[in-house]
């Protein structure tokens, strides 16, 4: 872990007036959830088209066995995992004033665990499932005990229950999109975390944070860079961001890097 660029991180941390951070899978293998794209992750072990919404619409007992399975299996045990030190680093940031939000994509829940407020679930949350009639919304361990057996798990009103996570196909919640977007476009600081940078719109972010998205910040086909903001990955490897958009990748685990960051910070703001 390069020392340089972590505490080269701290003072951008420090010195910005909107910081933000956009985090994928990889902050929450620490925490014992698989990422996707990894050897041995998700999508070596299933099969991603599970997760189109066509095929969620043609047969939603077969992809609720799917996942009922991950969870058995302990693949994916979402609503037992805990917040790991990288989670728990934001948190602290944000609670000292120094992050204003969080951009996931995952759909674990865990940064709300570890405690940080402001944050955008940009691919909804695995946790809850919602009526696809009424749009009730349920807890997944009300899910899993009342409708226990009932496949596809209906709800009172007769409507089938889908998890509240963006199948592949389906659009980004209106609200989450637009908020991402802005606070991209706002911030002069974010922080790329534990993502490989290939699944759109979310890939486009640090893009725009940087001034480099024509569509959201430019005139027809010519993007208008933005004066000043660092885009900062935090990675086990490069990703398509590296060289190219973000300033600099510092290359390591998310837990550890973070919670250095942490301490580097609590050491100088006492
Ligand atoms: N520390 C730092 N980086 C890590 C760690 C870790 N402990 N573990 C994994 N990584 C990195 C991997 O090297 C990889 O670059 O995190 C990234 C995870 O990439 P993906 O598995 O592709 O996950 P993500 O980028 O979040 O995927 C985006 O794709 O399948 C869809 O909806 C799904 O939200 C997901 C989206």
């Amino acid at each position: 872990m390069d020392s340089a660029l972590i505490d080269k991180t701290v003072e951008f941390i420090l010195e910005a007036n909107h910081a933000i951070v956009l985090t994928g899978a990889g902050i929450s293998t620490e925490s014992g959830v698989p990422d996707f794209r990894s050897p041995g992750g998700i999508w070596e072990r299933y099969d991603p088209t599970m997760f189109f919404i066509e095929r969620f619409l043609a047969e939603p007992g077969e992809v609720w066995r799917c996942m009922l399975d991950m969870n058995t299996s302990g693949e994916f045990k979402l609503w037992d995992a805990l917040p790991n030190k990288g989670h728990l680093a934001l948190a602290y940031l944000e609670g000292i004033g120094r992050i204003k939000t969080v951009i996931t994509q995952n759909i674990d829940n865990l940064h709300q665990k570890a405690g940080s407020c402001h944050v955008i679930e940009f691919h909804g949350n695995m946790l809850q499932a919602r009526c696809m009639s009424c749009s009730n919304r349920y807890g997944y361990q009300q899910v899993m005990t009342e409708f226990e057996g009932h496949i596809p798990p209906r709800c009172p009103c007769g409507g089938i229950l889908k998890p509240d996570a963006v199948f592949f196909g389906e659009a980004i919640p209106q609200e989450a999109l637009q908020e991402s977007f802005t606070e991209a476009d706002d911030c002069d600081l974010m922080l790329v975390i534990g993502t490989s940078a290939q699944v759109e719109p979310a890939a486009s972010l640090p893009l725009i944070a940087k001034g480099m998205n024509p569509q959201y910040r430019g005139l027809g086909i010519m993007p208008i860079p933005k004066q000043r903001c660092h885009i900062i990955e935090i990675n086990r490897e490069p990703t398509p961001l590296t060289g190219r958009v973000s300033d600099f990748l510092i290359r390591g685990s998310a837990g550890e890097v973070l919670s250095r960051i942490e301490d580097t910070i609590r050491a100088k703001t006492g």
